[in-house]
């Protein structure tokens, strides 16, 4: 069985180390591929230090990415849309059912029989997933998703999480020209949200709490930059929304937001914070607003979402470190200090 060089969790509060994981042999539908760069998202610290451990405790050791981008080595002799040499990136999905209505409809990221990139049950070779902290991964072309040729490519692996989670989303609520959009948190999918919004023509508004994030806000393609924590900025901007995305990774005000959606806005949670969140009801029953949430995409939707970066000229803008630098990228990714997304140089872990 092939092997791969791999950066994995031991515990909770181990931090990251150099290990080797086996990945299978292609089957006749899979494509093998090489990892060029895999961005880090604030999911796999939240998993890697099992602060989900209520929805999805992490098995240990854990290796995390979900940002995957890479050159096809080998492909099954049933694999039609790619060839050795090609460009391809994977995101958070590896398997599904592909019989169910959400499969067939494009949606597997609803399908009750998912099988996540890491952390879920193996169905080739036992145990858990394993994901793209790593020199090499197998995945079925089902879930393979072509890259466009002109774009960079360490800020091309976190569009397969960041930029989906954003992009379908906005597509759902009708997010165009005409449209106040709201943004919370300037991380890594709130900064692929602005740039979103700001393609679609939307007249877009970021909350932050990092005043030092304002300028950047307004060259990602903000109209507006709110401190969230001036009560007056926020005051101005009272039921003028249409849709708010909530980006944040912590516990935070909900309800502040809640009261800037106009008569029947929406404000839909990406963000996916430890512990529940204190929602008033008087501020969704005045106004008739919603409140949603929404899960990465299916892969029909994250073709779309990757042509419609390669077609405006869309990446994240990434710093780039070596994955020896990974869990000081944790600490840094608490903090919120990350412009905007790292993403791994997979190239470093020849070294290990
Ligand atoms: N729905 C999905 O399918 C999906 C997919 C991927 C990720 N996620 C989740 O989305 C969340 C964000 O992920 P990410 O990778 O973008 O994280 P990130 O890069 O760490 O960004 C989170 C941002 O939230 C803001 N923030 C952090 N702590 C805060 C606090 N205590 N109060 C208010 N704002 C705070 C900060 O923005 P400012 O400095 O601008 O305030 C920070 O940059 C995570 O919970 C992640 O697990 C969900
Ligand atoms: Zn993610
Ligand atoms: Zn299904």
């Amino acid at each position: 069985m092939p092997k791969a060089k791999a950066y994995a969790a031991a515990s909770p509060t181990s931090g990251l180390a150099a290990t080797t994981i086996a990945r299978r042999d292609p089957t006749d539908q899979d494509v093998a591929i090489d990892i060029l760069f895999c961005g880090i998202c604030h999911s796999d610290l939240h998993q890697v230090r099992n602060e989900w451990s209520g929805v999805m405790p992490t098995v240990y050791p854990c290796v995390p990415g979900h940002e995957i981008v890479g050159r096809v080595t080998k492909v099954g002799s049933a694999v039609k849309k790619f060839k050795p040499g090609d460009l391809a990136s994977v995101g958070c999905l590896v398997d599904s059912d592909r019989t169910c209505p959400e499969c067939q409809a494009g949606l597997e990221q609803f399908c009750p029989n998912i099988t996540l990139t890491y952390n879920f049950p193996d169905k080739h070779l036992g145990g858990v997933t394993y994901g793209g902290y790593s020199s090499s991964i197998v995945v079925d072309e089902r879930f393979v998703v072509r890259v466009p040729a002109n774009l960079d490519l360490a800020g091309t692996a976190p569009l397969l999480c960041a930029g989906i989670t954003t992009y379908s989303p906005m597509r759902h609520w009708g997010v165009t020209q005409g449209k106040k959009v709201g943004v919370v948190g300037l991380g890594g999918l709130g900064h692929m949200a602005v740039k979103f919004a700001h393609a679609l023509g939307a007249h877009t508004v970021v909350f932050t709490t990092s005043a030092s994030k304002t300028e950047d806000a307004l060259r990602l393609g903000a109209d507006e930059v709110v401190l969230s924590r001036d009560a007056n900025q926020m005051a101005k901007h009272t039921g003028s929304f249409d849709f708010i995305l909530d980006a944040v990774s912590a516990d935070h005000d909900i309800n502040a937001y809640i009261q800037l959606l106009r008569r029947d806005g929406n404000i839909t949670l990406v963000g996916a914070p430890e512990k529940p969140l204190a929602v008033s009801a008087f501020g969704l029953l005045f106004g008739r607003h919603s409140l949603s949430g929404s899960p990465i995409g299916g892969l029909p939707e994250t073709q779309e979402m990757l042509d419609f970066c390669g077609k405006h000229n869309i990446t994240a803008d990434v710093e780039v470190i070596p994955i020896q630098k990974v869990n000081e990228a944790y600490e840094r990714l608490v903090k919120a200090d990350v412009k905007y997304r790292f993403s791994i140089d997979m190239a470093s872990l020849q070294s290990e």
